[in-house]
This record gives C-alpha cells, sequence and structure tokens, in this order.
C-alpha cells in the first residue's frame, strides 16, 4: 500500500485516534450476535498499546440513527466486549467531541476509550469540517482500521485526515492487500462467484471483472433475471424485470472476451419461503416454483469448474442460506473451495455471515469485513477512507 500505516509512525506517548466499524449486529436484548468487526480490530488496539501510545481513542458507528441520539444504538455492547477480549476495562464515553469529552479522556485511568456512536451526530455522515476537528482535537494521530466504512467520505474516515497525521491499521491494509491483489494481479486461474438477491448490486462487479476472471460463477436470487434472459421460466422465483436486458448483455459480452458465465441448471424449490417450507429439486422450474438454492447437479457443474481456480473470490450466497432447506448449495460450495488450495476471498456481509454459519471462517484465506465497501473495492472505486489516508514518501 502506499499509504502510510501503524508501523510507520512513533505512538509512543501519543494520543492515538482509531476509527473502527463497531457496526456489529444486535439481537432485540441488544447482545452481539456476530463478534467478528470486534475481534477484527484488536491486531491493531493491540499494536497501539504495545508502542506505549498514552491513549487508545476508538470511535465508530452503529447503525443509522440519523443524527439522533437513539438508546439502542449505543456503543456499550461493544466496549463492554473489547474489554472481555482485551482483558481489561475500557472506559465508553457518552459522546465523542466536546470539552468534557476531552476532559474525561485526559483524565481517564483507562488507556483504551470507546466513544459513543458517531452517528449520533449528523455532522458526522454530513462529513462537517468543524466537527472533523474536534474529533481531531481529541488526539495527536489518526489510524484508520474501519474497512468496512471506507467506502464513505465521513467527518471520522475522510474529515478528520485534514488535521492530523493519518495512517492505516492492520486491518484496513489487510484487506487492501486480499482484495487489491484480486483487483489487479489475481493469481490466475481466476473465478468469481457471484450470487445475492439483486444482479443491480453485481453489474458494476462483473464489468470490473469480466476481462480478469476466466469463469463467472452465477447462483441465489440474482440467477433467475439471468435465466429469464435466456428464455427460460423462472415461475416464481426471483426476478428484476427491468434488468432481463443487461443480464442478457453480460451474458454476451463475456462470451465476446471468452470468459465462460455458469449458470444454475437445477434448483431446490419450493412453493413458500418460510422454516416449515418443502423442498424440491427440480431440473425444470414450475409456474408456481420458487427457486430457493441451487440443486446437486449445478454443485457439481460449480465444482468441475472450481477445481482448477488459483483465485477464488466469492461475493453473494447462492441460496436462501438463513433457511435449511436452502442452505446445501452455498455450504456445499464453501465446503468445496475451503479444500481446492485456491486462495478464497469471501466479500460481502451475507457471505461472510453464511461461511461463520458453515464453521468455515478458518478455511478461507480472506474474510472481508466490508460489505458495501468490499463490493465497491471490487467494483474497482476508490474508497475515500483509504485515498485520504497520507501517502508514504518514496
Ligand atoms: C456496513 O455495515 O456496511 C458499514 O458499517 C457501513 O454502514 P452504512 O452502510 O450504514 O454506512
Amino acid at each position: 500500500m502506499d499509504k502510510l500505516t501503524i508501523r510507520d509512525i512513533d505512538l509512543k506517548e501519543k494520543k492515538v485516534l482509531v476509527r473502527c466499524d463497531f457496526n456489529v449486529p444486535l439481537d432485540a436484548n441488544l447482545n452481539i450476535t456476530d463478534d467478528t468487526r470486534i475481534q477484527a480490530s484488536i491486531p491493531t488496539i493491540k499494536y497501539i498499546e504495545e508502542s506505549k501510545a498514552k491513549k487508545i481513542i476508538l470511535m465508530s458507528h452503529l447503525g443509522r440513527p440519523d443524527g439522533k441520539v437513539l438508546e439502542k444504538a449505543r456503543l456499550v455492547p461493544v466496549s463492554k466486549r473489547l474489554s472481555e477480549i482485551l482483558k481489561e476495562p475500557v472506559l465508553q464515553l457518552k459522546d465523542c467531541i466536546g470539552e468534557e469529552i476531552k476532559k474525561e479522556i485526559n483524565n481517564s485511568k483507562e488507556r483504551v476509550i470507546l466513544l459513543e456512536n458517531l452517528r449520533f451526530h449528523a455532522e458526522e455522515e454530513e462529513n462537517n469540517p468543524e466537527f472533523a476537528k474536534q474529533l481531531a482535537s481529541l488526539a495527536d494521530i489518526f489510524v484508520n482500521d474501519a474497512f468496512g466504512t471506507a467506502h464513505r467520505a465521513h467527518a471520522s474516515t475522510e474529515g478528520v485526515t485534514h488535521y492530523l497525521p493519518s495512517v492505516a491499521g492492520f486491518l484496513l491494509g489487510k484487506e487492501i492487500k486480499y482484495l487489491g491483489s484480486v483487483v489487479t494481479n489475481p493469481k490466475k486461474p481466476f473465478m468469481v462467484i457471484l450470487g445475492g438477491a439483486k444482479v443491480s448490486d453485481k453489474i458494476a462487479i462483473i464489468g470490473n471483472l469480466l476481462n480478469k476472471a476466466s469463469d463467472i460463477i452465477i447462483g441465489g436470487g440474482m440467477s433467475y433475471t439471468f435465466l429469464k434472459s435466456l428464455g427460460q421460466n423462472i415461475g416464481k422465483s426471483k426476478l428484476e424485470a427491468d434488468k432481463v436486458d443487461i443480464a442478457k448483455k453480460i451474458l454476451e459480452d463475456a462470451k465476446k472476451v471468452n470468459v465462460n458465465i455458469h449458470l444454475p441448471v437445477d434448483h431446490i424449490v419450493s412453493d413458500k419461503v418460510d422454516a416449515a417450507a418443502i423442498a424440491r429439486t427440480v431440473e425444470k422450474i414450475g409456474d408456481d416454483d420458487i427457486a430457493l438454492d441451487i440443486g446437486p447437479k449445478t454443485v457439481k457443474n460449480f465444482e468441475a469448474v472450481l477445481k482448477n481456480a488459483a483465485t477464488i473470490v466469492w461475493n453473494g450466497p447462492l441460496g436462501l442460506f438463513e433457511i435449511e432447506q436452502f442452505a446445501k448449495g452455498s455450504k456445499e460450495i464453501a465446503e468445496f473451495i475451503s479444500k481446492t488450495g485456491a486462495t478464497t476471498i469471501i466479500g460481502g456481509g451475507d457471505t461472510a455471515a453464511a461461511i461463520l454459519k458453515f464453521g468455515l471462517a478458518d478455511k478461507m484465506t480472506h474474510i472481508s469485513t466490508g460489505g458495501g465497501a468490499s463490493l465497491e473495492f471490487l467494483e474497482g472505486k476508490k474508497l475515500p477512507g483509504v485515498e485520504a489516508l497520507t501517502e508514504k514518501r518514496s
């Protein structure tokens, strides 16, 4: 990476402001249901501690409170979890800016401090310079480790870099290393697995990776729009009617550049979408069928392609994995690629959740903590939170 990282800067006796992405899922009782993003921030926090920094001031958003204080969006569950993992007290503050907050930081006996949800202030998402300046005034150095929020030009990701030396944390660096290798120079054969509900979410990725990949495997909700474009009956399956023409064009473009696009040839269907749904395997989708997963022949076809891959990027589940009856396709493909020896890079929140559910997280090369951010990166877009960091001098 051409940006300075925490290894390039002296942190001793410094107050270090760290942007993390602690936007974690919570249940109705405000228990964290997946702490991956918190765990992923620990190497950076520990390194800053070991570098003898004076204070480590962590900041994050949680949810979309839209500039208002929302009790259920407080970061208290996060500071509790952090304190358990770090095995030391973490001071949870009630706000993120102001003289009181500054005093509390300076007088605290705790070294690790978590500011309150940045999005309780509308100025955060507006990237308000005065708000960014106030955040910056809390510290001497800014570290961005929030890859999941790097696609947002907000005060805590972009604004603050105008007022402090700004470097990348380990998580941000790792994400850029793995996802960056895919968009610049993937080891070949390079194959892409795309799924999820919508074609519209994936058009830009296909556009960016079409010249780089040898094969693109398409499953999940988005595959039915492609099958429709080939004139197949998709019954009551997910369809983006206004994207049928685009799907057709993608298939034609792929042919022109010799990229193989692989679509499902059989399906797990049902007549309803809930936990009690009865699943059937079909090759031809009936008028009343809703296709919710790829079928066994498709799994075999996809595996036959993927066994030759050196690099695999997967974004979007291949079926409705949240319901047991429709999880098999995603699970079998996940198990298969974990054994291929290929570099496996998983992007997107749903795919990461599926891999976690299947207990395969430690079998993949890299699981991105970014949803929207990993999508935009794979689309070839520049991420403002990364771009704004201080350049390495050559
Ligand atoms: C995410 O979960 O994708 C990030 O935390 C960004 O959240 P946002 O989409 O609300 O900006």
